[in-house]
């Protein structure tokens, strides 16, 4: 049995560690061969191939990034792509995929299986917004990084009285901002699911100050005022129609110094949140991921994406992760708030 792997979308902390434990448990227990399709769903599209035996993954593990590289390509935009996949896929003798990916990766995988593709799915992201499983790798790792990130600017702003917004990542969902901002005791949190209305956060910004402590404002990337309170521009988009964000920060803390009359910076933490090794809980959950991955492979569950729920490895189907997003719910809000201001 020969099975290809492939990661896509944005890079993650723990993407080696589950090629890696694909590949030892693969090899192990099943004497399977592997090949490394590089850059995403870009690798099976041209047949861009790479070797991906027991050497290729020693020392992988606390390595950030991926060996494979990771790409943005959207198979179902392009003319053809999936029979060119399927040809490919035969000319490398490749009986099976194991792809690791977030919404769009998945997306793919699912329509891929729907046409009779042997795919299993691994869940990654940062965001942590993937459904059908309580975490996803790469998120726990992200979370510290923006904590530390945000210790370190409570006392920088409060030697100069002044507020800071730190943006994070979090498109749709405002996992790192909800998680970051309240392991470091942040004054307000702004997240994409619950829109904000400025005059609030003024208020908190101000009593904030009038305790002699600086205001912290952490503010996923993906948060907007309600209708109407702030005009803010949109960015490009990529192969998925996302559109490139980042500006929110910058935005806010503009209308902080103005309605407040006192000093704002922001800080965007951005790709740093992505880059470097992945914390020990990221390791182990990527390395069991990457274990039942094979093993779903190896019972023929095509179709299947590996989930953690609660303590344990699932398979869930492949639609069930991507049919739609899981943003925060009301009440894991309303326990944040109880330190606003
Ligand atoms: O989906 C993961 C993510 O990190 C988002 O939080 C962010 O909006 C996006 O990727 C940034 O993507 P890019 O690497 O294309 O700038």
């Amino acid at each position: 049995m020969r099975v290809g792997v492939l990661t896509g979308g944005g890079d993650c902390p723990g993407l080696n560690a589950v090629i890696r434990a694909v590949v030892r448990k693969g090899i192990k227990d099943y004497g399977y061969e592997f090949v490394g399709f590089r850059d995403g769903w870009r690798g099976p599209l041209e047949g861009d191939t790479m070797p991906l035996d027991r050497a290729a993954v020693s020392g992988i593990l606390p390595r950030g990034g991926t060996i494979l590289g990771s790409s943005r390509t959207n198979l179902m935009k392009i003319d053809g792509g999936v029979e060119r996949v399927k040809q490919n896929m035969n000319e490398q003798g490749i009986d099976a995929l194991v792809a690791i990916g977030g919404e769009d990766t998945l997306g793919v995988a699912t329509q891929l299986t729907e046409q009779g593709v042997n795919v299993v799915g691994v869940p990654k992201t940062i965001d942590n917004d993937l459904n059908a499983t309580d975490y996803t790798f790469g998120f726990d790792t992200a979370v510290g990084i923006a904590t530390d990130a945000i210790d370190r600017l409570h006392t920088t702003a409060e030697s100069h009285h002044r507020a800071l917004v730190v943006e994070v990542m979090g498109r749709h969902a405002g996992w790192i901002a909800l998680h970051s901002g309240m392991a470091a005791g942040a004054n307000v949190i702004l997240i994409p699911e619950r829109p904000f209305d400025i005059g609030e956060v003024v208020e908190h910004v101000e009593s904030r100050f009038r305790t002699n402590y600086a205001p912290i404002l952490v503010v996923a990337e993906g948060a907007h005022p309600e209708e109407g309170q702030m005009e803010l521009s949109a960015g490009e988009k990529d192969a998925f129609g996302h559109v490139r964000l980042g500006g929110i920060g910058q935005r806010l803390s503009e209308e902080i110094e103005s309605r407040t009359g006192k000093e704002a910076r922001s800080v965007v933490l951005g790709h740093v949140q992505r880059g470097g090794t992945p914390s020990a809980f990221d390791r182990v959950l990527a390395t069991r991921l990457g274990v039942n991955a094979i093993e779903a492979v190896h019972d023929q569950e095509y179709g299947k994406m590996v989930a953690l729920q609660g303590t344990d490895i699932k398979r869930v189907d492949l639609s069930a992760a991507t049919d739609k997003l899981k943003t925060v719910p009301a009440e894991r809000f309303e326990e944040a708030e109880v330190f606003f201001g």
